[in-house]
């Protein structure tokens, strides 16, 4: 009886340790953060200010106050104090080797944290798990922390022109890993290992971190991102119609400065976004991302122009890009001049991005097949979470 009664719990037990830890454990955290940064843009705020604090600033004045921003120097000085809001989530599969091992995940312009979970929090993004880099992560047994990026989601909204900016974020992200290092609160224990992951913005963002911090990631991933894409600026913010948020949707973003930008053209931010309607991604989570859109800044846009070199950085990078990624792999961002092309081989865009990584103790770069610029919402989403997570495995992490 009493043997029968131990082999019961067991199976019992098993069994409700299989049902509750079918998701990863996740929590939205806060973590409070000091900064000190050279940004780019001030002198922009100086020769502007009276135009930029006009809600009515169409495209047209937006493309001046862009261009204006390009090749600024980083001196401009910021010091604060914010909160980055985020979502970690303990692993649904224990591998030791991994536990201490935190993947930080930065999202693109336009989104927030559930970029990473295919739109709704993991286990409850559009069809479940599909598009979830962060379950796939959990899978493989690595936790993960995807933040808003500060000015974006529930983080603190400072002014976009002067401090939310690439370094800025950066320097964000900087402190949440020596946070995280050290083990300090909200983190859970202390991480001996970091994964940076962006797309996009967020991997700008990463490079900034590369570039002014080498020490911080042991190894990074850019999403969709490559050496240059300055001249699809005005296109992409003429394509998109970008315009000050508070405007567009006053109910949802009408507490923002005007330097929040909001897209107002569904139709262009499919075609900037996304490659392929109805055989490469499913439209209906496609106008779902489009409802649920977040916010882009001026001062994020304009230092994020120019893409520096990482000289000093030494760990292993993977550039991983959709083929037809219109915004890194495009000309102009215009319709009518079509989607985008990475190219292939070592002469492909995403390959010739080495250039900027000429100390990478690995330098890797992967196309995902027939998808654009935001692949991990394409129907090819987990061959890029498993070539990702394959090479991370590759180079002992
Ligand atoms: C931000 O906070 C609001 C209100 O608490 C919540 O409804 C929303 O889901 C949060 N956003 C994210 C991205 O978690
Ligand atoms: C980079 O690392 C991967 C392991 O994931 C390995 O397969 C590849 O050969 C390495 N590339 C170079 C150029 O060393």
């Amino acid at each position: 009886m009493v043997p029968y009664l131990i082999v019961l719990s067991f199976y019992v037990t098993s069994f409700l340790l299989a049902t509750v830890l079918s998701t990863p454990m996740c929590s939205e955290l806060v973590v409070p953060v000091q900064i000190t940064a050279n940004n780019a843009v001030q002198s922009l705020r100086n020769s502007r200010a009276s135009k930029i604090l006009d809600p009515d600033l169409d495209t047209t004045g937006l493309l001046a106050l862009l261009s204006s921003g390009i090749n600024l120097p980083f001196t401009s000085l910021i010091e604060g104090s914010y909160d980055i809001a985020g979502r970690y989530c303990e692993p649904e599969v224990d591998v030791p080797s991994r536990r201490n091992t935190l993947q930080l995940l930065a999202h693109p312009a336009t989104y927030d944290r559930n970029y990473w979970s295919g739109g709704g929090s993991p286990g409850f993004g559009f069809d479940g798990d599909m598009y979830s880099w962060v379950s796939y992560a959990s899978l493989q047994g690595y936790p993960t922390f995807a933040f808003d990026r500060l000015g974006n989601g529930n983080s603190s909204h400072p002014n976009g022109i002067t401090v939310v900016q690439c370094p800025a974020q950066a320097a964000t992200v900087h402190e949440m890993i020596l946070l995280a290092r050290n083990g300090a609160l909200p983190f859970p224990r202390n991480f001996d290992k970091i994964i940076f992951v962006g797309e996009s913005l967020g991997s700008l963002v990463g490079n900034y971190l590369n570039v002014n911090y080498p020490q911080d990631a042991d190894a990074t991933i850019l999403a969709g991102f490559a050496k240059d894409w300055v001249t699809v600026i005005p296109g992409f913010t003429f394509t998109a119609g970008l315009l000050p948020a508070l405007g567009v949707q006053p109910s949802r973003y009408g507490n923002l400065d005007p330097s929040y930008l909001e897209a107002s053209i569904q139709s262009g931010v499919e075609f900037l976004l996304f490659y392929g309607p109805n055989t490469y991604y499913d439209r209906t989570f496609i106008l779902q991302d489009y409802a649920n859109r977040g916010i882009i800044t001026l001062g994020e846009a304009a230092s994020g122009a120019l893409v520096p070199t990482a000289l000093s950085y030494k760990g292993p990078v993977l550039v991983i890009d959709g083929e037809q990624d219109t915004v890194f792999c495009g000309f102009l961002a215009l319709e009518f001049l079509g989607p985008g092309n990475c190219g292939s081989g070592p002469t492909s865009k995403p390959a010739l991005t080495n250039i900027i990584y000429p100390s990478a103790s690995n330098y890797t770069s992967y196309i995902v097949p027939n998808s654009g610029h935001c692949w991990a919402h394409q129907t090819n989403a987990q061959m890029g979470f498993k070539y990702s997570h394959d090479w991370l495995s590759g180079l002992g992490f």
